[in-house]
């Protein structure tokens, strides 16, 4: 089928566009850029005051499925997906059973393959995500995981992560830490400090998430493997990270809206809403993060997507589940917060949630705007005025801490493949038809 998005401003980092221009598409590529395009007979959508991005890609996110299809499913994740503006995620692997068998990967991609965006899976790094064996990383690889990963912890044994970055070289993967000295963590349900202790809540250090980064840089730079350091929240982790890349390692990191707008002062609510892993830090780890993602030390923004049902968040802050439901919010906050306040240029947001991560799945015809690439498009108003809505989420669970924020700036459209994956009932804003 052929389209054409006549006016919008293509902004591309990877092939340097940001100018008003049209983009036909046709058989689910990118079939030519140009102004005035001429193609009778076509489908035309009027794009005009629109900025048409190559389609945003979250590397982050948890879909439950199989085993936890109370919380979400393959589908509705899709859908939340699509509807925040994404075209591609690639979910983790605490699933149950857990993905760490190529059987578990073939039916994440089986059951992707009807989904509204992109679904990629990311295979463990340890059996069961026990931390003891190490998978089959080759067997995994071949069936389809772009990545591994025993997120929701870290990988326990030294040896193991050891094992697994050398692997990584081989099969041009990466590995995914979340950094977590569970020996430090244990039992903590929110950021250890002057809070905690005056709420008689139990602590997590930064020191555990610093431990572990530290241990793992280390071995990037014994190995040359590659390594992505998860939801960096800590200060001490930034620190570390600059050291990572004056010594030129192969160690990249994302960071999530929860972590870079929100403090653990909202604990003081006891609101489950608030209650993530790891946990909301302080007002000086905040300032780092958001001076990390500023110079160039946060390669990605992610969603860290955790959703729960209600009668489990419900549970009261010290026994309801870790995470927060992030697809539909993340790119109005990012817009709202960090775009619209001038924290960072538009063209670095897109770089940050496109072109980059297309560029660490070593995704062809990703992440980038030009004849022959996949017709993956993220369509953005930047004025926009929306309010979050929880009771509106496409996701089947409620748990975001971003309920009632008024925010401008918002994904109007995803195209996927060329098909209209959002708004859900095919029609794009501005239709001329
Ligand atoms: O808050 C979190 N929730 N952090 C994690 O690392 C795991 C995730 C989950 O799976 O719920």
């Amino acid at each position: 089928m052929k389209l054409l998005l006549r006016n919008g401003r293509v902004l591309c980092p990877a092939s340097r566009l940001d100018r008003v221009l049209d983009v036909l598409i046709d058989d689910g590529k990118i079939s030519a850029l140009g102004p005035r395009i001429k193609a009778p007979g076509v489908r035309v959508f009027n794009a005009a005051r629109l900025v048409v991005a190559p389609g945003f890609i979250d590397l982050h996110v948890h879909l439950r499925e199989p085993g936890q299809e109370h919380k979400e499913t393959i589908e509705t994740g899709a859908r939340a997906a699509a509807r925040g503006g994404f075209t591609t995620v690639c979910c983790m692997a605490n699933t149950a059973p857990v993905n760490d068998s190529p059987d578990v990967t073939r039916f994440i991609l089986g059951r992707a393959r009807s989904a509204a965006v992109n679904v990629l899976p990311i295979a463990s790094v340890s059996r069961g995500l026990r931390g003891e064996e190490l998978n089959d990383l080759t067997g995994l690889s071949a069936a389809g995981a772009v990545g591994f990963s025993d997120d929701g912890r870290a990988v326990a044994s030294s040896r193991l992560m050891r094992l697994a970055l050398e692997e990584t070289k081989r099969l041009s993967a990466f590995v995914v830490e979340h950094c977590e000295d569970d020996a430090l963590s244990a039992g903590g349900v929110m950021n250890e400090g002057a809070l905690s202790r005056r709420l008689g809540l139990k602590g997590i250090p930064a020191a555990a998430e610093e431990i572990i980064a530290a241990r793992d840089i280390i071995l990037a730079g014994l190995t040359g493997g590659r390594l992505h350091l998860a939801h960096v929240s800590a200060r001490g982790t930034v620190a570390l990270l600059r050291e990572a890349r004056r010594r030129k390692l192969r160690v990249t990191a994302e960071a999530t809206p929860h972590h870079l707008l929100l403090t653990d002062a909202a604990c003081a609510s006891r609101d489950p809403a608030f209650k993530v892993n790891p946990p909301l830090r302080g007002r000086a780890d905040v300032r780092a993060l958001l001076g990390a993602v500023r110079e160039g030390l946060i390669d990605v923004f992610v969603t860290d997507h955790a959703p729960h049902a209600e009668d489990e968040k419900r549970l009261g802050f010290e026994q309801a589940p870790f995470g927060i439901n992030g697809l539909e919010t993340a790119v109005p906050l990012l817009l709202d917060r960090l775009v619209r306040r001038k924290v960072i240029s538009l063209s670095r947001l897109v770089r940050m949630m496109s072109t980059t991560p297309a560029r660490l799945l070593g995704l062809k015809g990703k992440g980038v705007l030009r004849p022959g690439a996949d017709a993956d498009l993220t369509l953005l108003d930047l004025d926009a005025r929306t309010v979050v809505d929880i009771r509106s989420f496409a996701s089947k669970s409620r748990n975001s801490p971003f309920d009632g924020w008024k925010l401008r700036g918002a994904p109007v459209a995803a195209l996927v493949g060329g098909r209209v994956a959002f708004p859900f009932d095919g029609l794009l804003p501005g239709e001329s038809a």
